[in-house]
């Protein structure tokens, strides 16, 4: 079967490969890919896995073959899986605790965006719970985790404050559910209950003074790439603060989410009321594009391939 490796030699260090097909362990589903959805994090692992590895994290397609225990969903399920690896393929084999039926109103683009940047913001937005009447702050939040961390943190009662690189990544931010929409963090002004940070660098920095005294900051990247600077007395001045680093896999099993967690997702879909943002949609022929739309910042919410 056709798969998109990593390929370092090449200008946007992929290749379509010919690859075994999956071997799926008892408890494991095979789906057939319709679409996956691109993060940051598998572009940034394109510089760092060994050359050859099948990339991906998000596929949404077909139950092609029925987990052997019975535990997953049967032959033909419109589903979602989530995989470390592996899901820029025709064909992959996914967990069956990690794979949740698509509902019928929802495309296989829109349900593609949600394993990783729904559960990630999910996950993230715990640490902060309950957040009725809270103030959040979500950094990078034009971004695909961005904006359903704006929604799923409005949908839990937040003041959402986020903020975008520039005016033309605010688009559509308030109707999403933002309160504010800010392009730099100001050194005062009200603190913030819980900060979903992603950006590092010099935004980090500027955050870290704004928690408020017994909130936390939930660091779940550095998209910037960029160390940051701080006062280590902004701690002590403050008493009890909480930075939480997070990273989703571990996140999963320290919080017990799982199919569960990503079925609440769709069905949020489903009814409407979360938006994963599909900004961009190309044939996985177009990945190289894709990826470097992705890397220049020009995707708002998320961009996606169909595996056709
Ligand atoms: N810990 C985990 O398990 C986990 C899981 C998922 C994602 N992540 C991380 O979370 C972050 C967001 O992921 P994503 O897939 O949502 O990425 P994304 O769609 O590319 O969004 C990243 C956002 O960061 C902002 N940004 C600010 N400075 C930037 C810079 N110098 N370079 C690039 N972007 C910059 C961009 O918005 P503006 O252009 O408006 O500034 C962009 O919208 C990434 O760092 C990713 O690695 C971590």
């Amino acid at each position: 079967m056709r798969a998109i490796v990593l390929a370092p030699d090449q200008p946007d260090r992929i290749a379509f490969a010919e690859v075994p097909e999956p071997a799926p362990a008892v408890d494991e589903v095979v789906i057939e890919v319709r679409a996956v959805s691109l993060n940051r994090g598998e572009y940034r692992r394109l510089r760092q896995m060994a050359p050859g590895t099948v990339v991906g994290y998000d596929p949404a397609g077909i139950v092609a073959v029925e987990a052997a225990d019975g535990s997953g969903p049967p032959r033909g399920t419109r589903v979602i899986g989530l995989l470390p690896n592996g899901s820029w393929a025709q064909r992959v084999a996914v967990p069956a605790r990690v794979v949740a039926p698509i509902p019928e109103r929802v495309t296989f683009e829109q349900a593609a965006c949600v394993p990783v940047a729904g559960l990630t913001s999910l996950a993230a937005l715990a640490h902060g719970a309950p957040l009725l009447g809270k103030r959040v702050l979500i950094t990078g939040a034009a971004g695909g985790v961005g904006r359903f961390a704006v929604q799923l943190a409005r949908l839990q009662g937040a003041r959402v404050t986020a903020l975008v690189g520039g005016p033309g990544r605010a688009a559509g931010m308030r109707e999403l559910g933002a309160e504010e929409v800010i392009e730099r963090i100001a050194p005062d002004g009200e603190p913030f209950d819980l900060i979903l940070e992603s950006v590092g660098g010099e935004v980090l920095t500027a955050a870290l003074p704004r928690i408020a005294h017994r909130g936390t900051m939930v660091i779940i990247g550095g998209s910037s790439d960029t160390p940051s600077a701080f006062d280590g007395l902004v701690f002590a001045r403050k008493g009890p603060i909480t930075i939480h680093g997070m990273s989703l896999f571990l996140e999963m099993e320290r919080q017990g989410m799982d199919r569960r967690e990503m079925g609440w997702l769709l069905s949020l879909v489903a009814d409407g009321r979360l938006d994963p943002q599909v900004d961009r949609v190309a044939s996985w022929r177009e990945m190289g594009s894709l990826l470097r739309a992705l890397g220049a910042r020009e995707i708002n919410g998320k961009a996606v391939a169909t595996v056709d």
